[in-house]
């Protein structure tokens, strides 16, 4: 028997992990972002990462059409960030800092580490869809990473 749904993520929800917000925009400049936390380091030679974004995310079409993505690394001060990008349909980037990045896609004010990256391959991953990016720029700033664990949002104590 497969395994119940809500098992395979009480199960997932074990390994700790930081959080992303991905952004990505359109040709005509409108802009997407949802929290993530499938993120992975992949290859360096060439420089790739992975992303798994959900086929029924309000942005997924735009992945494919832009072929440009930035993985944004949330800081411990941005979790009302990480919940405002997790909710589908609201107007996402109203009140937030961002400046454009050279890929054209939205990198957060404040996160800990961005990665501008372009498409590079994608593939079928059952309801979601994986994407390699290409890392073109990257860059990091001081602060201590928002984790999430066991269904919360936690922060490192020391
Ligand atoms: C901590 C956390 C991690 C998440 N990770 C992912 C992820 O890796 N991929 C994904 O597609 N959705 C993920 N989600 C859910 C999306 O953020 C959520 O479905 C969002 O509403 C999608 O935005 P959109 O519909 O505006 O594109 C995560 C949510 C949270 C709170």
């Amino acid at each position: 028997m497969p395994i119940d749904k809500n098992e395979l993520r009480r199960v997932m929800g074990h390994f700790a992990t930081g959080v992303t917000i991905i952004t990505t925009v359109s040709a005509s400049g409108q802009m997407h972002g949802l929290t993530a936390n499938a993120f992975t380091s992949v290859s360096l030679e060439p420089p790739l990462l992975l992303i798994s974004v959900d086929k029924k995310a309000e942005s997924y079409p735009c992945f494919e059409q832009s072929k440009v993505f930035t993985v944004n690394v949330l800081s411990d001060s941005q979790e009302a960030l990480s919940r405002k990008f997790a909710v589908t349909g609201t107007d996402k980037f109203t009140g937030v800092a961002f400046r454009a990045g050279g890929n054209g896609a939205p990198i957060i004010l404040g996160s800990i580490a961005h990665i501008e990256c372009r498409l590079y391959a994608a593939y079928d991953g059952g309801d979601h869809t994986l994407y390699l990016g290409e890392i073109l720029e990257a860059e990091t700033r001081e602060g201590k990473p928002l984790l999430f664990y066991r269904g919360g949002y936690r922060a490192i104590s020391d």
